[in-house]
Formats: C-alpha cells, structure tokens, sequence
C-alpha cells in the first residue's frame, strides 16, 4: 500500500520494487562519467551501462534489470541546459527510473508492465493517459488499444519516435507515455507533436530496441529488446500534483537555502528563473564533481565550469554574495546522501572546488563587468540589437571572457553577437601574434623548428612511412637512412660538423610522446659518427632523430648502426614508471578527483601535473611518496599487454577524454595498482626505481598541482647531498650530525631575542631624540601625528606606530619611512576606534600612496602603502593633514 502522499524517495522505491516482483534485478546507478566509453560526453540515459549487452559483446547473468540512474544531459547529442530555467521540467541532472530486457521480454510486456505501474501503483487517472507510436509501429498500437482508446493514440515520425543514444549505438522505435495535465495548463494548445508547452507532458518513453547505429549504417541488434526510462523529477511531480518539478520534495530543500540566503520567501523564488537556474545547476555541479570530473577548459570539466558559472551569474540576479555556492551543497547532499553515498564522502572536496571556482570566476566578472554594461548600454541606447565583433573579442581576450558566456550574456539582454566580427578581430590578433613571433625568431637568427613542418618538406620529395618502432626490445638496432634534413632541406649526403635531421627506417630510439622525452644516442658507420641529440615523433609516426655529425660522411640509402644511450633510457623508464605509480597513490590517498593534467618524464626527473584544489599537505606528501615506495620494494613486474581498446577500458585502464585511440592500445599494468594506456618505455620491474623522492609541490593554474620527484641514482644524490649539508652545519657548529636540529631551534630563538633587544634600544634612541607628542596637531578635536622616521625596517616602523599611538591614546597617527636601502618609500597609518568614521586608515593609506607612486591596503583601523617614488615621501606626509582635513569635511 503506497501513502497517500508519495514522496520522491517512496516513488523511486516503488518503480524499483515493482519491477523486482517482476523478475527484474535491481542494477545501482552507475557514474555520470560513463566508464569504458569515452566517446559519451556523460551517462544520458539509464541503457548507457548496458549498451555492450544490448550489442550482444558483454552477456550478463540475467535478463531483466532495474534501476534508478543519474543522468546528464548538458552537452553531445541530448543537452537540454540552455532550457534549464526557462520551462518546469528541464534538467541538466536528473534521475531515471528505467526497466531493460536485454532479448527476455518485448513490446507486449513493456507496455503492460508501463500501464500497470502507473495507473495501478501511481494511481494516475486512465483518462489523462496519451500515448504514441513510431509511424509504422501497427504492433505497438494494437497492443496499446488493449488499454487506451484508439483516438488516444497517436503515430509520429523520426523526432518524436525513434529513439538513438547519440551518432551511433543501440537505437529503435520507441513509445512515449504523457499526460494532459489540463486545458487551463495551456488552453491554446494545439496538441500532441506539434506543440512544446506543458499540457501534455511526456512521462515515460518505451524504446522497442532492435538496432545498432554505426558509423556506416544501421545493423539488427542480436536479440530485441527494451530500454524504458522515466524522469523522477516529472512522475514526481505528477504525483505530488504540482506543476513544476522545482515544487516537488526533490527541490524543496535546495529552495529552503537558496531563499534563505537571499533573504526572500521561497513562494517568491521557486518560480524565478534564477533560483531554478542555481536549483538545478547545484544539483548538477555536486553530482558531477561527486563522480570525479573537475573544472577545466575542456571536454566534460568545461561543461561543469559552464555550469557552475551559468549558477554563480544567476546568483547576482538574486543579489546572492559570492561565493555562496558551496554553501549551498549541502542542500543537495544531505536529502540524497543515503541513496548516493558518495556525495557525502566527496562533500570537502566539492564545496571547496566550487568554492575556488566561483571566487576565479568572480575576477573575471570584475574585470571585465563594466566594459560590458557600458558596451550593452550604448547598444540599447542606440536602438541596436547586436554586440559588434570588436567589443565582443575585447571581453574575450582583454577581460577573459569565454565566447559562450559573452553569447549568453547578449542572450539575455536580448543582443546578439556580430559572430563574423568576432573571427575577423580573432583574425587579426592571430596575424599580429604570427608576425610578431615569427619576426621575433628571425630577428634572433633562430632555427623555427616545427618537426611536421620540416617533415612535410621533405616529403615532398619522397613520400615517407610510419617508423617501425624496436626500441620496446632492443637499444641498439641496424637501420638504413631513409631521408636526411639540414635546415629544413632534404639533403643526400652530411659530413662532419654538420647538424641534421635523419628519419631511418625503423628505429630503436624513442621519439618524444605521451610526456617522454625523446631517446639520445649515437649512429656509427665504419667511415662516419652521429651523436644523436634528441628524437622526436611526428604526427604520422615518423621519428626525427637529431644531431651533429662527428666524423666521416653519412649518406642516404646506406646501413648503420643505431645505439640508444641505455643509461638516460633507463632512467627516464624509472622515471616513467614512477610517474604512474605516482598517478595512483595520488588517486588512492588524496581521492579519485585526481586526473593526470600533464606530465613530463626525462631521464634527471619527472614532473606530473593533476587537478586537486589545494596544495598537499606535508603528510599527505610523506604518505603519497610512501605508498610508492612500498610499491618499489614489493619489487611487482611492470606487464605491458596489447589490447582492445574496450577490454583496456573495461579493466579500469586510465583514459583521457576526447583521445583518439587506436583499436589496439598498450596497457602498462602494476599487479592491480596501477593500469595505464600508454606507449612509453618502462622498467621490467618497479624495484629497478631503487628509491622514489617527492622535490617540489605546487601550483601551475587554478586547481592544478605539480609534483615533481627523482628516482635512481638521482634520489639517491639528493639524499646524499642532504645528508653532506647537515654534515657541514655539525661541523660547522662543533656538535654530533644528531644534535642538529636542537642546536639550531637554540639558536633561532637566541636570534630572535637579540634582535628583539636591539629594536629596543633603536626605539630607546628614537624615543628620546625629540618628543613626538610635541608634533600633535589639532583639527577640531582631532588629534593628528604625523612623522618621519629615520631609514628602517617595516617592522620597526609598525612597532613604533603600535608605540605611538598607544601614547596618542585617541587619533591618527601617519608614519613615513624609507627602508634601510632607501629604495622604498613606506607609509603606515593607525586610527583609534572612535575615528575611524569617517578617517579610515585605509583609505588615508591609499590616497596617500598615490604620491609615492604604489598603492595601499588594510583595513579602518590600520593600513600600509608602499611605493618607489621616495623623494616624493615628504610632499606625502605634508598632503597628509589636507587629506584628513577633506575627510573630515566630507563627512
Ligand atoms: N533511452 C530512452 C530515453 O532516454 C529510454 O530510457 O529516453
């Protein structure tokens, strides 16, 4: 028995239950990043996970699934984002509850299994029921007239009634469920298929799946099946008898916060755009980030970037303060917590990266903020409607503003943009850039270096292939010249001296990809030498190895001897190896949000870039290098296998998004910790890294890190040096290596007192020199020191203003003092509670700076301003009293 008033949860409950009595197994949601596809921007749809079963490629144990899945649509072929808002029943995140038969039962059990559950269990009236079938689609039809009446069902074409998961994959006809919700919904409404409003809303789509789309044609599916789906939001609706999805109970506690934050009532803003734009986009933002994607520039992070600045803008409209996103997650974790367990073990993680993120978008909205009302202003005023090319490529490349957020913002002040303009000024910036660096390398005598630039050239004379690659086995390797290049130019023969381009071909040097840099060696001949200095690798595969000649004369068409230099090659295989071990302790001590941003494996180091919001801490650094080391001294065998690309995808084998894979990809695998796609060189086996050492932490962009660490004999120098530098502080300090560390705390602290005893004295000297107190103006009951100090430190300054105006006791009290080089001119200025309206220190700080030529800050009690202009320090302090005295006026 259902309660009288079902909630979201007690619905989803109930689809799933339903289909369980039915034989169905309950499947759990997969993630929004669809695993093993990257050809999916998100999960769109609750088939996504099964899309290999309905091919017929990944059998399961059983035939009928059930399940409630998280779903995407904000970008690739089902994005309804730029709807979000604007109707009640568009989302970028939702739920859909769906049943699948994968070759078990049909359209007849589909159909009624639908028509039971909702008219049965969900208690929906028989008569509001509409349904419609793919135009040649006699079965279905007849199988519905079982239950609806005949002038209720409708046949509609290829929009309405085929369904596809995107380009390709498994499609068919499908069957949709909707419900009249009543003519005063839209009393002009002029029916189902031809009208977009909300009298008929569809409720539940029936796909009969029977084909596969490729990229070549349409072929059958193995066996027929069914893929249904339901949005949550809207069934819930329905249920609830409300007519927006954003006054069910799914959106109820996201509006409590919202309203609560901007101060209004919640009946107010559950039908402003606003609201429902942040409502929507926090759910989205939180699922998102909960399943790992992060902001970025592309691929599926830009999408979640988009997102969460569309939210933060709409948040102005609200007056809401930024940042105030990430105070609003909590609102969409807690009610789902239960059912998505892991939005609560993300929960830090993702209000602090939201957080990060509004605040970077915020700078841009400043930057650039009033150039754009001034720009949309002036249009408006004129009567226009178009933003021009010109302004619009300013906000871009002046202020930071992406192309699509400068679009939505004309959108919504009902502008276009002059698109053509745009790329004319994107144009002519590219020509002057061009220009600039191509005369600038010139100008220099520089080699413009373009390894496919060079190659094309060549090619032209005579076409070449792909390089056989041997080096995975072999370092040294008998090769034929294939093609030599002096300076761009294909050329027959080099002699000594000479420095070239040679292509073999095949060829045991690595050619610099995927991060590693590329081999060096020699190439030796009976009569001739080349000292290889670096190999590159074209697009088209060919490698490009360059040097100098050393001896005797090389000569296309002859045979020679290649040699890898097998010591930097066998370190930068550590080094690469490490890199990957590295990869995944980061993933599996600070969270699996961390994704490879960049790398960079040369034989001296490696250097590896990742998306996290924060630096490391020191001992999540001291765990990171200690799960890799203890992978080290497990000695475990680095397997390189090649594969299928799914069965690579499928094992959990890291793949970037929007990366073009070949059918077969190589897999470099550590037991179960670490699985890659890679074509790199590696160890045999991770205890030749001998010993793993983090050098460096830190931060590239926003939301990026960089490690960068050493193996081999090269962290082993490092700790050898180290241990050199506290050998020679002992020696130094007359004490056991042991004593070290207590001896300098000693010290440190002896320092810090003398030093504390010599300000003393300074102040002593200072203090007694003149009585400033003689220097105290008047303006009315204003007391106002103003004085110039003798060359000294900021910090004593501070003290003796922190002196001063304690003996002040109510006031202002201005210091001026250059530093002890007399470089910098400082300014320090301190005002007592009682004055501080309207004489903020701050502000005398800053307008006092101007004559110094820097700027200020702090805060109405106490503010700083420094500048380089310090014969200007008097006429400073002497503006001074005319500032404070305006101050006073204006107030
Ligand atoms: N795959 C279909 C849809 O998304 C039914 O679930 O509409």
């Amino acid at each position: 028995m259902l309660p009288a008033m079902m909630l979201s949860s007690d619905i989803r409950a109930a689809f799933i239950d339903y289909f369980k009595t039915q034989a169905h197994t309950e499947i759990p949601s997969a993630p929004l990043v669809p695993k093993g596809d990257p050809t999916l921007l998100f999960t769109n749809a609750g088939m996504v996970q099964f899309k290999t079963t309905f091919l017929g490629e990944a059998p399961r144990d059983y035939s009928r699934a059930v399940s409630s899945q998280k779903c995407m649509r904000a970008g690739g072929k089902h994005n309804d984002l730029d709807q979000v808002g604007k109707t009640a029943r568009h989302h970028t995140f939702f739920e859909m509850l769906g049943n699948f038969s994968f070759g078990n039962y049909f359209k007849k059990e589909a159909i009624a299994f639908a028509w039971e559950l909702l008219t049965d269990q969900f208690h929906l009236s028989k008569d509001r029921l509409w349904v419609t079938v793919y135009q040649d689609d006699d079965e279905a039809e007849q199988l519905w007239k079982r239950f609806v009446a005949p002038n209720r069902i409708l046949r509609l074409g290829d929009a309405d009634n085929f369904w596809q998961m995107g380009e390709t994959g498994p499609c068919g006809p499908c069957s949709e469920i909707l419900i009249d919700q009543g003519e005063a919904m839209h009393p002009d409404c002029p029916g189902i298929g031809v009208c977009s409003c909300d009298r008929y809303l569809e409720i539940w789509n029936l796909v009969f799946m029977q084909y596969n789309k490729t990229a070549t044609g349409i072929t059958s599916l193995p066996n027929p099946s069914i893929d249904t789906g339901m949005g949550l939001e809207r069934i819930t609706a329905i249920c609830q008898g409300v007519n927006s999805n954003y006054q069910t109970d799914l959106f109820t506690p996201i509006f409590d916060a919202i309203a609560h934050k901007a101060y209004q009532s919640k009946t107010d803003i559950v039908s402003s755009m606003p609201a429902r734009v942040i409502a929507d986009h926090l759910r989205a933002m939180t699922f998102l980030m909960s399943d790992g994607v992060v902001p970025s520039n592309e691929g599926r992070g830009y999408v979640l970037r988009r997102i969460i600045r569309r939210a933060a803008r709409f948040g102005r409209k609200l007056s809401l303060a930024p940042p105030f996103l990430h105070e609003l997650t909590d609102s969409v974790i807690d009610p789902m917590r239960l059912v998505y367990p892991e939005l609560a073990a993300h929960r830090k993680n993702i209000q602090k990266t939201i957080q990060m993120e509004e605040e970077r978008f915020e700078e841009t909205l400043n930057r650039g903020g009033a150039f754009l009302d001034e720009v949309i202003e002036t249009i408006q005023k004129k009567g226009e409607k178009e933003i021009a090319g010109e302004a619009a490529f300013k906000l871009y490349d002046t202020y930071g503003y992406p192309v699509d957020l400068i679009t939505e913002v004309a959108e919504e002040a009902g502008l276009t943009v002059d698109e053509h303009g745009f790329q004319t000024a994107m144009e002519a910036q590219r020509e002057r850039a061009r220009c600039a660096s191509l005369g600038g390398a010139a100008d220099r005598g520089e080699k413009i270096n373009d390894t496919d630039h060079l190659l094309s050239i060549a090619l032209q004379k005579t076409p070449i292939a792909k390089t056989t690659f041997t080096g995975y086995q072999h370092l040294e390797e008998d090769v034929t010249i294939l093609s030599i290049l002096s300076g761009g130019k294909p050329i027959d023969a080099a002699a000594a001296g000479d420095v070239v381009e040679i292509i073999f071909d095949r060829s045991p040097f690595y050619g610099e990809s995927g991060g590693q840099v590329g081999d060096t060696g020699t190439l030796i001949s009976q009569g001739a030498g080349v000292e290889i200095e670096n190999t590159k690798k074209t697009n088209a595969g060919v490698h490009l190895h360059s040097g100098k000649v050393i001896s005797g004369t090389i000569h296309i068409g002859t045979r020679y001897q290649a040699v890898v230099n097998s010591d930097a090659r066998k370190s930068a295989a550590r080094n690469h190896t490490a890199t990957h071990l590295l990869h995944a302790a980061l993933r599996e001590i600070i969270g699996d949000h961390v994704k490879q941003a960049g790398s960079l494996v040369a034989p001296e180091r490696l250097r590896f870039d990742f998306h996290h919001f924060a630096p490391l801490t020191q001992k999540e650094m001291d765990r990171v290098e200690s799960c890799v080391n203890a992978q080290v001294l497990e000695a475990v065998a680095v397997e390189t296998k090649e594969m299928a690309v799914a069965e690579a995808l499928s094992c959990g084998a890291t793949a970037l998004f929007g990366e073009k894979y070949g059918d077969v990809v190589r897999v470099v695998s550590v037991s179960d910790f670490s699985h890659e796609l890679c074509g790199g060189t590696h160890c045999r086996n991770t205890g030749e890294i001998g010993l793993f050492k983090i050098i460096r932490e830190g931060s590239v962009a926003s939301g990026i890190r960089r490690i960068e660490a050493v193996t081999g004999t090269v962290a082993y120098q490092v700790v050898k040096n180290q241990e050199q530098t506290v050998k020679q502080i002992s020696e130094l300090l007359k004490i056991n290596s042991e004593d070290v560390f207590e001896k300098v705390m000693k010290l440190t602290k002896e320092i810090k007192e003398k030093d504390r005893e010599i300000q003393k004295i300074k102040m002593g000297q200072i203090a007694s020199s003149d009585d400033p107190m003689q220097a105290i103006r008047k303006i009315g009951n204003l007391s106002l020191l103003v004085r110039k100090m003798p060359n000294t430190s900021i910090k004593e300054m501070r003290v003796h203003a922190d002196y001063l105006r304690d003996r002040l006791k109510s006031g202002i009290v201005i210091l001026g003092g250059l530093d002890e080089a007399g470089e910098k001119a400082t300014l320090i200025v301190m005002v007592t509670p009682e004055w501080t309206n309207p004489f903020s220190a701050a502000k005398i700080a800053s307008e006092m700076a101007i004559f110094i030529g820097g700027s200020g800050g702090g805060n109405p009690e106490m503010a700083q301003a420094g500048g380089k202009q310090v014969d200007q320090l008097g006429a400073a302090l002497e503006k001074s009293v005319e500032i404070v005295e305006a101050m006073g006026k204006q107030s």
